[in-house]
């Protein structure tokens, strides 16, 4: 038996934000991030939607890029004084993935992280609030996931929740929210949607029921994102769909290594003064695991599908996948997005030199490799890499080199 979940609603469009007035309880927190929601006057009209509900509302806000384990302990504390019966998150992929672990220590105190971090071995939520999602990024589409990322800064790596329990009861996708984003915010959501849809249509763990939805919001992503990127205001409207859709996808069908990568060299070079942003990890990554996964022969079939929805052309699937690589490559350089780690500069932009010193990389390797092979993610890759190659992909990453194994 396979099991499909989504949100109960999902409200899209103009004014979708609006939905809030319909919610009934007596309490709601919301929890942002560090001030763009503010800025732009999202948080406001929020509040005063749940107030026109009825409903005493707190804010829990400062939730910084890639939250760590520390402040959703916090949050979850300021939950339980206030007791809320809805948690609005409001944000990218961090706040609201910060809320919905908060939303795990609220119900349940005495979870630790590590329990969360039991693949799809959460206990029933709901026993005390409803979750709803608004997003104002248009990649991660955690507004409809079953899936939460934290950051352990201790260990230097992010950690994947996982489980259908914390798929939202609500989501927003408004697409005003998504017009205010900054070129480059466009550029590595964008591409973090791409991989996700890549993944879970190769996925072991597709179906007839997430195959439409990955491949309608890779077509979607290849028309819109570069025009996003570039200003188009309905085309920024529609990117905020199209994330959705392949977060509806990815939910369901899980993902594989490019994200296993990400996850893993995310947060693991910090001390050299920044992060590998999430999208734009998998940017990077997702040319070269597509090389790698095309030697499983039910992989490149899939491949060569998605070219041709694609219409890039090909007589033969040898070929078709050689051309979604370089689509791919070529969306990077239209979004300015560095090929390598190597060429990765501390603002994201491709350089001569990133910030991630060549010694360094190469020290770590075998942690980092290790540690993605072991990442919830790689489960559902089409092929599941030994450490040599995982050691060997990564460097392939790091240095853009052919992947020919
Ligand atoms: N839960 C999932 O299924 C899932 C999937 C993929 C990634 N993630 C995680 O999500 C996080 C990344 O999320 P993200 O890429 O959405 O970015 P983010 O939430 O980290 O936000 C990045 C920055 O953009 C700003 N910002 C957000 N929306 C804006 C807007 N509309 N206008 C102006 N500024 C805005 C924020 O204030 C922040 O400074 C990572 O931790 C990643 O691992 C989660
Ligand atoms: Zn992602």
């Amino acid at each position: 038996m396979k099991r499909f979940t989504l949100p109960r609603d999902l409200y899209h469009g103009e004014n979708a934000l609006e939905a809030l007035k319909t919610f009934t309880g007596k309490r709601a927190v919301i929890c942002v991030g560090g001030g763009s929601m503010k800025r732009f006057g999202f948080l406001d009209k929020a509040i005063a939607y749940l107030n026109e509900a009825g409903m005493e509302v707190k804010v829990i806000d400062g939730i910084e890029p890639d939250p760590s384990v520390d402040t959703v302990m916090k949050g979850a504390a300021v939950m339980q004084q206030f007791q809320p019966d809805w948690i609005v998150a409001i944000g990218g992929g961090s706040p609201i993935d910060a809320a919905k672990a908060m939303w795990i220590k609220y119900e349940y105190p005495n979870v630790t992280f590590e329990d969360m971090c039991k693949v799809f071995g959460l206990p029933k939520l709901r026993t005390k609030a409803k979750f709803c999602a608004v997003s104002s990024t248009s990649g991660t589409a955690t507004e409809v996931t079953a899936f939460s990322i934290i950051t352990d800064y201790q260990k230097g790596i992010k950690f994947p929740i996982a489980d259908f329990e914390i798929t939202p009861d609500v989501a927003i996708v408004d697409p005003a929210l998504a017009q205010t984003m900054p070129k480059k915010l466009v550029a590595h959501t964008g591409m973090d949607a791409m991989t996700h849809a890549i993944e879970a249509y190769v996925s072991t763990a597709n179906c007839d029921y997430t195959d439409p939805l990955a491949i309608f919001a890779i077509n979607m992503i290849q028309r819109d994102l570069v025009k996003s990127y570039n200003g188009d205001v309905e085309a920024r409207n529609s990117m905020h769909n199209a994330q959705c859709l392949a977060g509806m996808a990815f939910s369901n069908a899980l993902l594989g290594i490019v994200h296993s990568m990400a996850h893993k060299t995310g947060a693991v070079f910090a001390d050299f003064g920044a992060h590998i942003i999430h999208g734009a990890a998998n940017a990077m990554y997702l040319p070269k695991v597509i090389a790698f996964n095309a030697k499983d022969p039910v992989a490149k079939k899939r491949y060569g599908v998605i070219a041709d929805y694609m219409k890039l052309g090909g007589n033969n699937d040898e070929e078709k996948v050689a051309l979604l690589i370089s689509e791919l490559r070529k969306m990077n350089d239209d979004l300015n997005i560095p090929h390598c780690i190597k060429h990765y500069g501390a603002d994201s932009f491709p350089c001569e030199q990133g910030f991630v010193p060549e010694n360094v990389f190469l020290e770590r390797l075998p942690e980092i490799a290790k540690n993605a092979i072991g990442d919830a993610c790689t489960g559902s890759n089409p092929r599941i890499p030994t450490q040599h190659e995982m050691e060997e992909l990564l460097k392939c990453c790091y240095y853009d080199t052919e992947v020919d194994f």
